[in-house]
């Protein structure tokens, strides 16, 4: 496909640890509620679900943070629950209960029931969306796209919708561990081949969400969420290597050594591990994204400032006294903006990283 010339290569140029002018920034979930812009596609659209199918309207809401901010990447408009409901589990989402499936699976025959899909077929939409977003774009910023970890995937098809323990989810492990790796088998499988299509069909980075990768012990992380993370990673390789890849486990900061070992691009983390700390672990063995907690954009404008010029000097200082180059973070938050953010406070976070002189 042939698409414009890339105008800003920051985000591109801190993935790949080469020099930059200043800190690349876009926030996960920057298209979302938060914006009123949004809610009113999302209800030109009639419900969520209808708004990521739609090219024309994803493409609307993806650029519409692009336009209120100085940002340095945009991602792909859809969500990570995309790929169980095209195997066939029935997505809909209840309003103020997030997302839920008409049927789960907590068995081997289940496991075997699921569909088997082509996303350019099943998942037409997505890869559509994904060309139309770069076309708009029209070079000004690189676009992202995007999966859920096999792992992260597994707790909403087994638990049937979002869960606080993962109850179910954990019994299938330490009860039925066969069935989990077969569905983890089947998932990393098709999560490969999803973020393959969107590549071809126009995306320049990949970003891997393992959500709830935190919420295991150390063992069961990397049996469960690193290892199908790293078969895909092993896959993306063999099959696009220039396209660079995030992965980020929320809650896994304790872990960026183990994670390193599938060798990613970028490590998302979250707001619990110091930024300087983990660039002393990381070197300049891969790249950083974060990591600001989002709920720092519900207060005072001030103190979003003051932590977020707090988070580059630690960044930055870190950088220093490995006598490192002063490149290799994506500012972002540590998760997705929440829908209760004012997005002038959202502007603040970013002009402040734009402002900051590395
Ligand atoms: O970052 C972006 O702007 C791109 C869009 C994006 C969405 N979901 C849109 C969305 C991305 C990257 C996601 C990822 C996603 N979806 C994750 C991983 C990231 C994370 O937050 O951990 C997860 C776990 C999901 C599953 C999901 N989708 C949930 C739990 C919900 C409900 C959230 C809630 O607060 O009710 C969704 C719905 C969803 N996905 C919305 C958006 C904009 C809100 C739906 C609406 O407009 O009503």
């Amino acid at each position: 496909m042939n698409f414009p010339a890339l105008k800003n290569t920051r985000f591109l140029d801190a993935l790949a640890l080469r020099p930059i002018d200043r800190t690349p920034v876009w926030m996960m979930r920057q298209a979302g509620r938060y914006l009123p812009e949004y809610k009113a596609t999302r209800a030109d659209a009639g419900d969520f679900l209808a708004l990521c199918k739609n090219t024309d309207l994803a493409c609307e809401v993806a650029l519409q943070p692009l336009r209120r901010f100085e940002l340095d990447a945009s991602i792909l408009f859809s969500d990570i629950l995309t790929i169980p409901d095209a195997m066939g589990l029935g997505l809909y989402f209840e309003t103020g209960e997030g997302p839920k499936f008409t049927r789960t699976v907590r068995n081997m025959q289940q496991v075997e029931a699921l569909e088997s899909f082509k996303t350019t077929d099943a998942l037409g939409y997505v890869t559509d969306a994904v060309t139309a977003i770069r076309h708009a774009l029209g070079g000004s910023v690189p676009l992202i796209g995007f999966s859920g970890s096999p792992w992260t995937l597994a707790t909403y098809m087994i638990e049937g919708g979002s869960s606080r323990d993962f109850r179910h989810a954990k019994t299938m492990m330490y009860q039925q561990p066969e069935v989990l790796n077969a569905l983890l088998d089947r998932l990393s499988d098709q999560v490969a081949e999803y973020l393959i299509a969107q590549v071809d069909a126009g995306a320049q980075a990949l970003q891997i969400f393992d959500s709830w990768g935190g919420a295991l012990s150390h063992a069961d992380y990397v049996t469960f969420s690193l290892n199908p993370m790293r078969k895909i990673l092993d896959k993306l390789r063999a099959s696009c290597p220039g396209t660079p890849v995030i992965m980020f486990t929320k809650g896994g900061g304790l872990w960026l050594e183990e994670q390193l070992s599938a060798q990613p691009d970028a490590l998302g983390i979250d707001w619990t591990v110091k930024l300087g700390q983990a660039k002393q672990l990381v070197g300049s063995r891969c790249a950083l994204q974060g990591n600001l907690d989002p709920m720092i954009l519900l207060g005072d404008r001030d103190n979003i400032k003051l932590a977020t010029t707090r988070m580059l000097d630690d960044y930055y200082q870190g950088c220093s006294e490995q006598g490192l180059s002063k490149t290799g973070l994506i500012a972002n938050l540590g998760h997705g903006i929440t829908q209760w953010t004012n997005p002038d406070n959202a502007k603040v976070f970013i002009e402040t990283v734009n402002q900051y002189a590395i």
